[in-house]
C-alpha cells in the first residue's frame, strides 16, 4: 500500500472511501458538513436515526449518497470536542484505518488530518494518522503454517490519501509522511524481531538480521565473538552467556550523517534472547514472554533504520549485547564474582538480574570505544517499572538533567511517552556486596524501589559520559505483541536534537 497526501474538496473525490469525523453528540466536522450539504443532508439524516452519535471510535460506512463522487464514506467519532486531544486522534485513524479495511476499498481519503490539536501542526497530523495507521495494519504472521497464511483476509486497499485544508499545508504534510514512513519502517522491524520465538531469533539470528538490515538501510553492522569479548574483558557479559549454548554476540552499529570525527550519540540496547532467569529460575507462568528481553536491542537496530531512511545529520553508533540466560553446568551461579570490563567486580547474588551485567559491559565498551557525546540505553530491565509506571510510559534515569528533558519532551511529541525517576546517591548503600565492589541486586531495602535499583546498578558505569536509562519492560510489548517502542520516543529525539544542534 502507498500513502499520499493531497488537498481537495471531500465531495469531490473520485475515490472508493473518504472518510470524515463526527465528535460526539451528533456534532459533525467541517467536512463531514461538507458532504451533508452535497449529499441532501444524508450524515445529519444517519445520524437523527441513531445509528452514530459521535463517540470515539465508532465507525459507519454509507454507500451510494447523492452529489458526492465517492462510493462511499466513512464516519468516524471523535468523542467530545473539547476532550479532542492526541491520544484521541490517533484512537480515531486506528479505528479508520480497521473499519476502512472491512470494506472493499482499493482507495481512500481521509480528512481527519484536518482537526485542530493545540500546538500540533499538519506535519504531525499526518505523521501521526500514518503511524496510528500503520500499528493497525500491522501482523505477524511469519511463524503460521503456509496454510493459514493462504487463508488469511487479503486486503485490497493500495492508496490511502490524506488530506490537508490548504496548497499551503502540501509541505507540511509531505515531510510528517516522510517521517512516519521512516519510523513506522523502525517500528514495524522491531516488531517482527521482538515477536520472534527464543529458538527462531537467537543471538546469532539477530546479529546476523542486524548484518543485512545495516546493507539494506546504508549504516555499518560488525559483531564482536566471544574471543573479542574476551579480550576486552568483559567478564560481567560472559557470565551470563555461559550458561547457554548460543554463542553470544556483540552488535556494534555505525551510521555516519555528520562529519568524520563528529562525536557520535550512543544507542545501548538489552538484546537477552530468552531470560529464564539463570540458576535464580523464573516461576513458568508468562515465562514465554521472556522472548522479549531482546526489545531494548531491536529498538536500537529500529531507530538506526529510522534515522538512516530520515538521512539524520548525526554520528550514531549502537552497542546490542546479545546472549540468553539459561540454567546450566556452567551458567553463573549465585554469590558468583565476576569482573567487568571497567575493572569492577561484581557479586552475582540472583542470576535473573542479569540485564545489568550484560549492560555494564556494553556501557563501558562504547564510552571507551567511541567516546559519544552522549548515550542512551534501553533494556525490559526490571518487572518492578511496571509495577511503578505500568505500560503508558518507560521509566526514565539520567545523569544529565536536560538530556532527561529532552527525552521527556521528546516522548510526548512522539506519543511514545517516558518519565523520569531519581537516581539520588542515597540508592547507592542498597547495592553494597560484601564481597566485592557492588552486588548485582539490592543487598538492603528488600524489593523496594526496584527499578531505581537497576538504574543505580548501571550508572556505576556511566560515570564518564552523559546518559539516560530506559526501563522499558512495561512499554516494549503488551498483552503477548511487541509495540515497537522505544523506536518513535528515540528517532524523534534524535531529530530534535540534530536541528538544535544545527541551530548552534
Ligand atoms: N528481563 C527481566 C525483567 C522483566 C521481568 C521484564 C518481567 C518484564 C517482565 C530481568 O532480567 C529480570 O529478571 N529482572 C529481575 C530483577 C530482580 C532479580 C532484581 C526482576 O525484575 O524480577
Ligand atoms: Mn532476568
Ligand atoms: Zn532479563
Amino acid at each position: 500500500m502507498e500513502y499520499f497526501v493531497k488537498s481537495g474538496n471531500p465531495e469531490k473525490q473520485r475515490v472508493a472511501c473518504v472518510i470524515v469525523g463526527i465528535f460526539d453528540r451528533r456534532n459533525p466536522t467541517q467536512a463531514a458538513n461538507t458532504i451533508d450539504t452535497a449529499s441532501d443532508g444524508a450524515i445529519g439524516s444517519i445520524m437523527r436515526r441513531g445509528d452514530i452519535d459521535g463517540k470515539l471510535g465508532q465507525t459507519i460506512v454509507l454507500h451510494n449518497l447523492t452529489g458526492v463522487f465517492c462510493d462511499r464514506v466513512l464516519l468516524v467519532g471523535l468523542g467530545r470536542e473539547r476532550d479532542f486531544d492526541e491520544r484521541a486522534y490517533r484512537k480515531a485513524n486506528a479505528a479508520a484505518a480497521k473499519a476502512l479495511r472491512a470494506t472493499g476499498s482499493i482507495d481512500a481519503v481521509n480528512y481527519l488530518p484536518h482537526l485542530e490539536l493545540k500546538g500540533r501542526d499538519y506535519l504531525w497530523n499526518v505523521r501521526h494518522a500514518v503511524l496510528a495507521t500503520e500499528d493497525e495494519y500491522y501482523r505477524f504472521d511469519t511463524c503460521r503454517g503456509t496454510k493459514a497464511r493462504e487463508d488469511l483476509p487479503a486486503y485490497k486497499l493500495e492508496r490511502y490519501t490524506f488530506d490537508v485544508p490548504r496548497r499551503s499545508d502540501l509541505p507540511d504534510g509531505e515531510r510528517g509522511l516522510e517521517e512516519a514512513l521512516a519510523i513506522s519502517h523502525g517500528v514495524r522491524v522491531t516488531k517482527d524481531l521482538s515477536n520472534l520465538p527464543g529458538n527462531l531469533c537467537t543471538p546469532t539470528y539477530l546479529a546476523e538480521s542486524a548484518m543485512s538490515l545495516a546493507k539494506q538501510s546504508g549504516f555499518k553492522c560488525k559483531v564482536l565473538e566471544q574471543a573479542d569479548m574476551e579480550k576486552f574483558g568483559m567478564g560481567a557479559l560472559l557470565s551470563v552467556a555461559k550458561g547457554s549454548r548460543q554463542p553470544p554476540k556483540l552488535i556494534v552499529l555505525e551510521y555516519n550523517g555528520a562529519a568524520r570525527g563528529d562525536k557520535p550519540v550512543a544507542l545501548v540496547g538489552k538484546g537477552l534472547t530468552f531470560d529464564a532467569g539463570g540458576i535464580s529460575i523464573k516461576p513458568s507462568a508468562q515465562m514465554d514472554e521472556m522472548k522479549f528481553d531482546m526489545c531494548g536491542g531491536a529498538s536500537v537496530i529500529g531507530t538506526f533504520i529510522a534515522a538512516a531512511e530520515l538521512k539524520v545529520p548525526l554520528n550514531l553508533v549502537g552497542v546490542i549485547p546479545a546472549c540468553e540466560n539459561l540454567p546450566d553446568g556452567q551458567a553463573n551461579k549465585p554469590g558468583d564474582i565476576v569482573t567487568s570490563m571497567a575493572g569492577i567486580t561484581i557479586e552475582v547474588l540472583n542470576t535473573d538480574a542479569e540485564g545489568r551485567l550484560i549492560l555494564c559491559d556494553a556501557l563501558t565498551y562504547v564510552e571507551k570505544q567511541y567516546e559519544p557525546v552522549l548515550c542512551i540505553d534501553m533494556a525490559t530491565l526490571t518487572g518492578a517499572v511496571i509495577t511503578a509506571l505500568g505500560s503508558f510510559a518507560c521509566g526514565l534515569f539520567s545523569n544529565t538533567s536536560s538530556l532527561a528533558r529532552a527525552l521527556v519532551n521528546a516522548g510526548e511529541q512522539s506519543g511514545d511517552r517516558a518519565w523520569e525517576l531519581p537516581l539520588w546517591p542515597e540508592y547507592e548503600p542498597q547495592l553494597k556486596s560484601e564481597f566485592a565492589d557492588i552486588a548485582n541486586i539490592a543487598t538492603a531495602g528488600g524489593r523496594e524501589a526496584g527499578a531505581i535499583i537497576g538504574a543505580t546498578f548501571l550508572h556505576k558505569f556511566t560515570k564518564k559520559m552523559k546518559w539516560a536509562h530506559l526501563d522499558i519492560a512495561g512499554t516494549a510489548w503488551t498483552g503477548k505483541k511487541a509495540t515497537g517502542r522505544p523506536v518513535p520516543l528515540l528517532t524523534q529525539y534524535l531529530l530534535n536534537y540534530a536541528a538544535k544542534k544545527n541551530e548552534e
